[in-house]
């Protein structure tokens, strides 16, 4: 069995942090959501992976390398357009050959892995397995209708969803698949559309079973989204402090913190994570915030927000509270006169103030 992860698209959901880098190494707690996905993969006893890039192929390969960090082979392939997750598929048959494998959407994020479910369709005599879960928004996923439990129609994002049943971006396929990428035509949008692949699957007569989880699942392409992945991952995490707490500070909860770091005249409330090298002086970090390495939050409020590498909240004498900030970014109180706002924010970007 071999594993595709899909790493190439445009993220424009998520800009302006994915106009300067990849959206699945967008961290969550942390930690690149693709790398999750890698160590799904790798639980699941699969070390053969083809991880599909686009244009932001050279971070994604400098952050993975050969894939010798976690045990496994890493073969990249080129995607030049992002024409669709069934051409992402069709791109692959080189790399996959006559193999069964995993397809899994490098934005994606399962908290309880795919284990279950690999062993599951591998045991089973079934060309394709498709993960759903019941969702309140299904117009925005693949919708799939189920007839005595039989996959019988896939609908890409419908305006009018025939049922709440969203499609999961997991998939294990078969060399059928190969077929039916070849067979299908570009969706309205544009794309290679997965589930029209999987439809021409159903359509002929291929065994394509389903799989409703009930476990936690996020697509983490919007703010929103990375805020709850954020939340799940901290609330899984345990206590583990390196770096300096003085005494006048307080670690409250479960807080992880890196080398370097030191937390002065601070309250730290978890769950919570500080990267390495970061200076938290005369500030409140609440539960639910991940700061990147090499931070610096000084006379600031932050909670349930999540700070990429090398930023800074100084002075700010408030609370910053679901916000996504950047790597590099400085948000600060200067004092100077006349008192104003004075912003230099990129193109798509999003800032309340009170
Ligand atoms: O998250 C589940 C949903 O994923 C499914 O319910 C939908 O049926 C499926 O089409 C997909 O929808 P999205 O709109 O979320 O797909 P997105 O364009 O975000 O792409 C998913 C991942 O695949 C993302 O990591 C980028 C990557 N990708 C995407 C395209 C279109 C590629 O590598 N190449 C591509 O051509």
């Amino acid at each position: 069995m071999k594993a595709l992860i899909l790493s190439g698209g445009k993220g424009t959901r998520l800009r302006p942090i994915t106009y300067t880098g990849a959206k699945q190494l967008v961290p969550v707690a942390n930690k690149p959501i693709l790398f999750y996905t890698i160590e799904a993969v790798k639980a699941a006893g699969i070390t053969d992976i083809g991880i599909v890039v686009g244009e932001t192929h050279e971070e994604v390969e400098a952050a993975v390398g050969d894939g010798s960090a976690w045990g496994v082979d890493i073969t990249y392939i080129q995607q030049d357009e992002p024409a669709g997750l069934a051409h992402a598929v069709k791109i692959s048959q080189d790399f996959i050959k006559d193999d069964a494998f995993v397809m899994y959407l490098g934005d994606n994020l399962i908290k309880d892995g795919i284990t279950s479910f690999v062993d599951e369709y591998c045991s089973s005599d079934a060309n394709a397995q498709i993960l759903l879960a019941h969702v309140p928004n299904p117009q925005s996923f693949g919708v799939a209708v189920l007839a005595e439990g039989r996959v019988v129609r896939l609908v890409e994002k419908p305006k009018n969803p025939p049922t709440d049943l969203a499609l999961v971006g997991v998939y294990m396929f078969d060399s059928t698949v190969f077929e039916a990428v070849n067979a299908i035509k570009p969706s309205a949008r544009g794309e290679l559309e997965i589930t029209d692949a999987i439809q021409y699957l159903v359509d002929n007569d291929y065994k394509v079973n389903s799989h409703i989880i009930t476990g936690w699942w996020k697509d983490t392409g919007k703010l929103e989204d990375m805020l709850e992945a954020n939340r799940i991952i901290l609330d899984g995490i345990t206590t583990d402090i390196c770096g300096e707490v003085d005494e006048t500070s307080e670690i409250a909860g479960r807080v992880k913190m890196g080398k370097g770091t030191k937390i002065i005249n601070s309250c730290v409330r978890g769950p919570a994570i500080i990267g390495d090298e970061c200076i938290v002086e005369n500030a409140f970090i609440g539960p639910y915030t991940s700061i990147n390495d090499r931070c610096k939050i000084v006379c600031s409020e932050v909670e349930h927000s999540i700070i990429l590498e090398d930023s800074q909240v100084l002075n700010i004498g408030s609370r910053l509270e679901d916000s996504l900030i950047g790597k590099n970014v400085k948000i600060d109180k200067d004092g100077r006169k006349p008192r104003a706002y004075r912003m230099m924010v990129g193109d798509n970007s999003a800032v309340s103030v009170t």
